[in-house]
């Protein structure tokens, strides 16, 4: 699937980029399918925990809840003074995680994609293990942005091998939020590890390493249909969306089950719900 170069650049660059990687339909399959979950929910079910628990912790709570579940977030700058949606719903949502690879068909259908297989197991990924997917609206005008950080943090193995799958679902550019990396920096160290304890979560500092000077990023635009694999040690950011479009994304997170997944780790599987690969 995967040429030498293109392996090569992954191991050099900690990412590359594989254009028109998935064909129009499947896109237009995937967010119509985003969009009919979006409509589905009901923002009093994220509301009725926000209003009876503190800010921080109902935000926890409605997250870790989500670990193995479907849910929708809203961007933070979805809401008005008065606690109004400023827009539509559908105009107002951040993003859908984090298990519609294995509970929803439609997403369950792209991810299970032979090409996608051939070319995790070229990135080294031998027995791939999809614990996450994410999508992501970076709304118009709203979008958030996402500050430096890098993968690894939340999805940490000994040795570290987690795999980022991002797919461009529009157009990414400079203007609507696309990634921004630091091309090489997944030679440094972690930084910081995000670690579950029952409903509690922690922020551990790991190295003093400091994130790499905007100046010395480089964007990653995409068209859609694109995909970016990128190394779960690579430091990457992505800035608000102030434009007038949209820029869709859907992310998967894999790593190989011949490395050690963290038991603190905020996503856990047991029996009843095993973590598949690509099969
Ligand atoms: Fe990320």
């Amino acid at each position: 699937m995967l040429t030498p170069e293109q392996r090569d650049r992954f191991q050099r660059d900690g990412y590359i980029v594989i254009p028109n990687f998935k064909p129009a339909d499947e896109i237009a399959r995937l967010r119509a399918r985003a969009g009919e979950i979006v409509d589905a929910f009901d923002p009093a079910e994220s509301r009725a925990i926000f209003t009876t628990r503190d800010q921080a912790r109902a935000s926890d709570a409605w997250f870790l809840g989500s670990d193995n579940t479907i849910r929708c977030f809203f961007e933070e700058e979805a809401f008005g003074p008065d606690g109004q949606l400023k827009q539509a719903k559908a105009l107002s949502i951040n993003k859908i995680g984090h298990a519609m690879h294995d509970l929803d068909p439609v997403f369950k259908a792209f991810t299970h994609d032979a090409k996608l297989a051939a070319a995790a197991r070229d990135l080294g990924l031998e027995q791939p293990q999809i614990w996450q997917s994410m999508y992501i609206f970076k709304q118009p005008g709203i979008g958030g942005e996402v500050r430096w950080h890098q993968d690894a943090t939340f999805f940490d193995s000994t040795p570290i091998s987690v795999t980022t799958f991002w797919f461009a679902l529009e157009d990414a550019t400079i203007e609507n939020g696309c990634l921004w990396v630091e091309p090489g920096g997944h030679r440094g160290p972690l930084r910081e590890r995000f670690l579950r304890d029952g409903d509690a979560i922690t922020m551990e500092k790991l190295d003093s390493t400091p994130w790499p000077d905007d100046s010395t990023a480089v964007p990653l635009e995409a068209k859609a249909g694109d995909l970016v694999c990128f190394h779960g040690l690579l430091p990457h950011y992505s800035a608000p969306n102030r434009s007038p479009v949209s820029r869709h994304a859907f992310t998967l997170h894999v790593t190989d089950a011949r490395t050690a997944y963290s038991p603190r780790n905020w996503i856990q599987r047991d029996a009843d719900f095993p973590v598949r690969g690509f099969d």
